[in-house]
């Protein structure tokens, strides 16, 4: 008798409690059972976007905004000759990605398998540079500006279930992202205090800087994996999961 009153309890409990939670109006609701879910999940997150830019996803529901988007600081370095350190940058028009291709696995765990494409990303923030031409020490350091004409990236986003009074959510693991970058063009300021000097440093860098892309590909991988995982759990850690996918 005391087993099924608590029985009773636990499941009027967490009926009450996961009906409290509104799925807010920015959210298109996609059947488990849809036919075609990959494509209904993608419309869901491209409908998302405007909220997605600033994490009001309404009803109380605040996620980390993926606008701007932090970088991690990036690193150059070529022998004793070189070195290159882009800080505080950030990146702009994120929001405007596009799915290319998704993939939704529900079983045994629910993972989502995104490409997507941004174009025009604009990118702006700190540099120092230490350069070594022939006896001849370079230092500067100012503002930095970044173009890149577009970024191909593919996110997974990773889940395990995850209950809390009866009610299950999905924990994001991981958000594993693998970027590349489509162009690139660099505006540097105050590197010399000449003009032409300033245009003729800007040019070498902008010329040589396909051997570093791999590391500023790596840096911005980094950067969309952890806005990933913070935005993706926001959503799925709060929002129980039957109302995201019933
Ligand atoms: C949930 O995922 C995070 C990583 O996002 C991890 O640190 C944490 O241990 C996980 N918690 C559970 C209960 O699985």
């Amino acid at each position: 008798m005391f087993k099924l009153i608590l029985v009773f309890l636990t499941l009027f409990g967490f009926s009450s409690k996961a009906q409290n939670v509104q799925l807010p109006q920015s959210f298109k609701i996609c059947s488990k059972s849809s036919p075609n879910l990959a494509e209904c999940v993608k419309n869901s997150v491209e409908y998302l976007r405007p909220s997605l830019r600033t994490g009001d996803l309404g009803n109380g529901i605040r996620i980390v905004p993926l606008e701007p988007l932090k970088i991690d600081d990036i690193f150059l370095e070529r022998g004793s000759g070189f070195f290159f350190n882009l800080y505080n940058i950030k990146a702009y028009n994120i929001h405007n990605f596009k799915i290319e291709k998704i993939r939704v696995t529900l079983e045994p765990n629910v993972v989502a398998d995104l490409l997507i494409k941004i174009k025009n990303v604009d990118c702006s923030g700190d540099y120092k540079i230490n350069l070594l031409l022939g006896i001849v020490n370079l230092q500067g350091h100012g503002k930095i500006e970044g173009k890149i004409d577009e970024i191909k990236a593919r996110l997974k986003i990773e889940t395990v279930p995850l209950y809390r009074d009866g009610v299950e959510y999905k924990n994001v693991t991981k958000v594993p992202a693998i970027v590349k970058i489509d162009k690139l063009v660099l505006k540097i300021h105050d590197l010399f205090k000449d003009k032409v000097l300033n245009d003729v440093g800007e040019r070498l860098v902008n010329q040589n800087l396909d051997m570093f892309l791999p590391e500023i590909e790596k840096s911005v991988s980094n950067s969309l994996s952890k806005i990933g995982l913070q935005a993706s759990s926001g959503v799925f850690g709060r929002i129980p999961f039957k109302l995201l996918l019933p």
